[in-house]
């Protein structure tokens, strides 16, 4: 048995299927990050710090998440590749080819947000995750416990309007990936059907705002000081 799915359909419900999972890392991902705008750094701090404090778990949920990444990644290429073997040349007119067909500027563009939300994943990694942290001076004291200074690198980081502008434009790409990869894993998974096409439509459209303009908030909030800079609450910790 190939350790890849081979065939196309194969491909779609391998694609569907981490691409779900990976609207709940998302999610997840979106409202932990909720904690930078409650004004007290200790809650963002503590937050991560929560999250590291499962130790060797925290690692096997990190592989576990590269793995599903990595598998969303190859089988979205995997079925790009065979509908270009399929049609090797290319409509001249692009519009909606019927039936359940919904070709949107999001449709026909999922493989360069999806290579640009790879790049930016790859940046957005080395800058947050391996960033700078106790041993750079990133600490904060939790009670009465050093911790890295997540809250405060985070902060920093966004006091830059090039990190922001570079944000809200790559979580615009985010919103148009997600906008029609939730509709795609109702049609890959087959939970699709005629009388809810409307309904996973509109959902799948509030959805991609909710995370976009979500995500978009954090940099926007930090970077016009809507909540203080460490540098202001340094002394609270
Ligand atoms: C304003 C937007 C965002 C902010 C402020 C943000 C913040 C962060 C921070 C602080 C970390 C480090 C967590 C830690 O070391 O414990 C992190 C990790 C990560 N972020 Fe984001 N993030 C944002 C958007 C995104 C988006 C849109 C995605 C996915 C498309 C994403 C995917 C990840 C991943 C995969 C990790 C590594 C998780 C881990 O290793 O535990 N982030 N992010």
């Amino acid at each position: 048995m190939p350790l890849f799915p081979r065939s196309s359909i194969a491909k779609k419900i391998f694609n569907g299927v981490t691409g779900a999972m990976l609207i709940g890392f998302i999610l997840i991902h979106l409202v932990g990050n909720l904690f930078l705008l409650t004004g007290n750094p200790y809650d963002f701090n503590a937050y991560a710090y929560k999250l590291h404090s499962f130790g060797p778990l925290l690692y096997v949920a990190e592989i576990g998440l590269l793995l599903v990444f990595l598998g969303h990644i190859v089988s979205a290429l995997g079925v790009w590749f065979d509908k270009r073997k399929a049609r090797p040349t290319r409509y001249a007119v692009k519009g909606n080819a019927g039936g359940n067909s919904r070709k949107t500027f999001s449709s026909t563009t999922m493989i360069i947000s999806g290579l640009l939300l790879l790049a930016f994943l790859i940046v957005h990694i080395i800058t947050f995750r391996f960033g700078p942290g106790i041993a750079e001076g990133y600490v904060a004291t939790l009670d009465g416990e050093e911790v890295r200074d997540l809250y405060r690198l985070t902060v920093e980081f966004f006091q830059v309007p090039l990190n922001v502008g570079i944000y809200v434009a790559v979580m615009v790409f985010l919103g148009f990936h997600l906008r029609h990869g939730f509709w795609s894993i109702f049609q890959s998974l087959g939970g699709y059907h005629p009388r809810y096409t409307g309904l996973i439509h509109s959902f799948g459209i509030f959805f991609a705002l909710l995370m976009a303009l979500g995500f978009i908030a954090i940099p926007v909030w930090i970077y016009f000081n809507i909540v203080p800079t460490a540098t202001a609450l340094g002394g609270m910790l």
